[in-house]
């Protein structure tokens, strides 16, 4: 399976789906990684493993991905045999286009048990509004924020005395955990969505 990883900053997802695949827990090749930031971290992750690694601007909108620069995301992918796009910390908001282009085959992960917590900090979310478990989310992507068929989620427990970073740590924990088994999940061809509700083979 041909995955292309899009992200924004340090690449800890992006860095944990390469050792899934190392250690052979993760039947998929990375095809490329694109990033709309200049100097994340995750471009560097990715040339150490000799995996191309593309700076692709997605000016001149600052929140979203579309037009020229959403025309030219399509054509990179499709360029490197994309099958599977995995949305690893890519700040933008994913618009019809590159939707319609890769139906059902563009996954994200999500640091809270959504519905719960979409949007920015949702650790920060869980925290203030007193939760007592948090977690993560990998999901399709459609049209909304973090509103997409569910494949699989993690819980985690929000401890005594937890602050916004020591949370966050916990969750990407079960993150790096969650990515990888998720995309193998695909890779095995277990996963049909029907409406909203993702069944998965066992
Ligand atoms: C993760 O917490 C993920 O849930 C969110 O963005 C963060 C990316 O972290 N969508 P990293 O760049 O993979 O370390």
């Amino acid at each position: 399976m041909a995955v292309a990883i899009i992200g924004s900053g340090k690449g800890s997802n992006a860095q944990a789906i390469f050792d899934a695949i190392a250690a052979g827990r993760l039947n998929a090749r990375v095809v490329c990684v694109l990033s709309d930031v200049e100097d994340a971290f995750i471009l560097e992750r990715a040339r150490r493993q000799g995996v191309p690694a593309e700076f692709m601007s997605a000016a001149p909108f600052k929140t979203k991905l579309e037009g020229e620069a959403e025309q030219c995301y399509i054509a990179t992918l499709r360029r490197y045999g994309t099958e599977v796009i995995a949305l690893a910390g890519f700040m933008r908001i994913v618009k019809k286009g590159l939707l319609a282009a890769f139906p059902d085959r563009i996954l994200n992960i999500h640091p809270a048990l959504l519905p719960a917590f979409p949007g920015m900090e949702s650790w920060k979310q869980a925290l203030d509004y007193g939760a007592k478990v948090a977690g993560c989310t990998v999901h399709f992507v459609d049209g909304g924020t973090d509103t997409g068929p569910i494949i699989l989620q993690k819980p985690v427990p929000v401890l005594e005395g937890d602050t916004p970073a020591t949370l966050h740590a916990r969750i990407q924990e079960q993150e790096h955990v969650a990515f990888p088994e998720a995309l193998q999940l695909l890779a095995e061809h277990r996963v049909r969505v029907e409406g909203r509700v993702v069944h998965i083979a066992p």
